[in-house]
C-alpha cells in the first residue's frame, strides 16, 4: 500500500491483477464501515460532486428521449451505494452494483435494498451475454489495475445506444500538477484554516483513517481515458470538469453548516472560470455507444 502512487501517469506501469485486487479489497474492507463519514471519501465536497454527476447522467439520458426508470444500470465499484442510492431515489429500478470489497457490499445492501449487488471484481466476474444500458463508475477506474479493462468491459456489455459515465479526478486540472496548483493552495490557506477552526468540533467527532491506496492507484488525464478506450470511434464522448478553489476546502467544509454551504455556493460560481479550459479538479466523462 502506498500513500502516493508510484506508477507512470495514466496507469502506464504494469501491475499484477491479483495483487492489486487483493490490496484494494483489503483497503476498502478496512474503510467500508466508516466510508460515508470519512472526509477524504465523503466530505461535503464529494457529496456535491456525486450529486452533480448523477444529475448529469439523468439529464443526458432524458435528453436522448430515454426514461432512466426503464434502463438497466450497472455501477462499477459501487462502494456503499453512493451512486445507486440516488439513482434508486430518481425512480431507477433495474440497478446492479459490483464491488471487490464484501464489506462495501454489506453496507450497500442497507442503503440500496432493491439493487442486485455482486461481490467480485469487474475483471474476473463472468457476465455471460448480459448487457447494460448505462454503466457508471464513480472514483473507481483510477483504482483499477489497468483502466483499459473498464473500457473493454463497456465495449462488450453496453447495449448499442447505451452510455457509460465516469467521475474521475482530472490530472490535467489546474489544481493537480499545473504551475497554478501551489498558488491556488496558498491563496486558499487562510480561508481553509479559518473554516477548519470554526468546524473543529464536528470534524473532531468524525472517524479518521489514513489515506492509503493500492499500488496501481493513479489519477488520469482526459487523454489517458481516451487512449485507454480500444473502440473510441464507436462512441460519442462528452465531458465536463469542475472545481478550482472549492476542492481545496475538501477536508474543511461540513454539510450541516449554513455558512459552509454559502461559501461552497459562492466559490462554485468563481470556479466556473476553469470550465472553458476544461481545467477543473474533477471530471465527468460520458460516452454514448453509437454502434
Ligand atoms: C474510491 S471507492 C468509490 C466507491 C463509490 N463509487 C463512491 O463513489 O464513493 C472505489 C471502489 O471500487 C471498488 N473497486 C476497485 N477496483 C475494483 C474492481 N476491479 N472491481 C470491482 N470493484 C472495484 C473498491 O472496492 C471501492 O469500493
Amino acid at each position: 500500500m502506498t500513500e502516493r502512487s508510484e506508477t507512470q501517469p495514466g496507469g502506464g506501469a504494469h501491475h499484477d491483477l491479483d495483487a492489486v485486487l487483493a490490496e484494494e479489497r483489503e483497503l476498502m474492507n478496512f474503510y467500508a464501515p466508516n466510508y460515508r463519514a470519512l472526509q477524504f471519501f465523503n466530505s461535503y465536497y464529494y457529496q456535491q460532486e456525486r450529486r452533480c454527476f448523477v444529475d448529469w447522467i439523468l439529464k443526458t439520458v432524458r435528453a436522448a428521449g430515454r426514461d432512466p426508470a426503464g434502463l438497466a444500470f450497472l455501477d462499477v465499484g459501487s462502494g456503499t451505494g453512493e451512486i445507486l442510492e440516488p439513482l434508486a431515489a430518481a425512480g431507477c429500478a433495474n440497478l446492479t452494483g459490483i464491488d471487490i470489497a464484501e464489506k462495501m457490499i454489506t453496507e450497500s445492501k442497507r442503503h440500496v435494498p432493491g439493487a442486485r449487488l455482486v461481490h467480485d471484481s469487474l475483471e474476473r466476474h463472468d457476465w455471460g451475454e448480459e448487457r447494460f444500458d448505462v454503466i457508471t463508475a464513480c472514483l473507481t477506474v483510477h483504482h483499477m489495475c489497468e483502466p483499459a479493462a473498464f473500457f473493454r468491459f463497456a465495449d462488450r456489455h453496453l447495449s448499442p445506444g447505451g452510455w457509460f459515465f465516469l467521475m474521475e479526478y482530472n490530472r490535467g486540472g489546474w489544481g493537480h500538477e499545473s504551475p497554478l496548483a501551489k498558488p491556488i493552495g496558498w491563496l486558499m490557506t487562510p480561508l481553509r484554516k479559518a473554516i477548519k477552526i470554526k468546524n473543529r468540533g464536528p470534524i473532531s467527532r468524525l472517524p479518521s483513517a489514513p489515506p492509503l491506496f493500492n499500488h496501481a492507484h493513479d489519477i488520469l488525464r482526459f487523454r489517458d481515458i481516451l487512449d485507454a478506450m480500444p473502440e473510441r470511434e464507436n462512441y460519442e464522448i462528452k465531458r465536463y470538469t469542475r472545481g478550482i478553489f472549492v476542492p481545496t476546502l475538501t477536508n474543511a467544509l461540513v454539510p450541516d453548516s449554513r455558512a459552509d454551504r454559502a461559501v461552497y455556493r459562492v466559490l462554485s460560481v468563481v470556479d466556473r472560470i476553469a470550465e472553458p479550459f476544461q481545467a477543473g479538479y474533477m471530471q465527468g466523462v460520458g460516452a454514448r455507444r453509437l454502434r
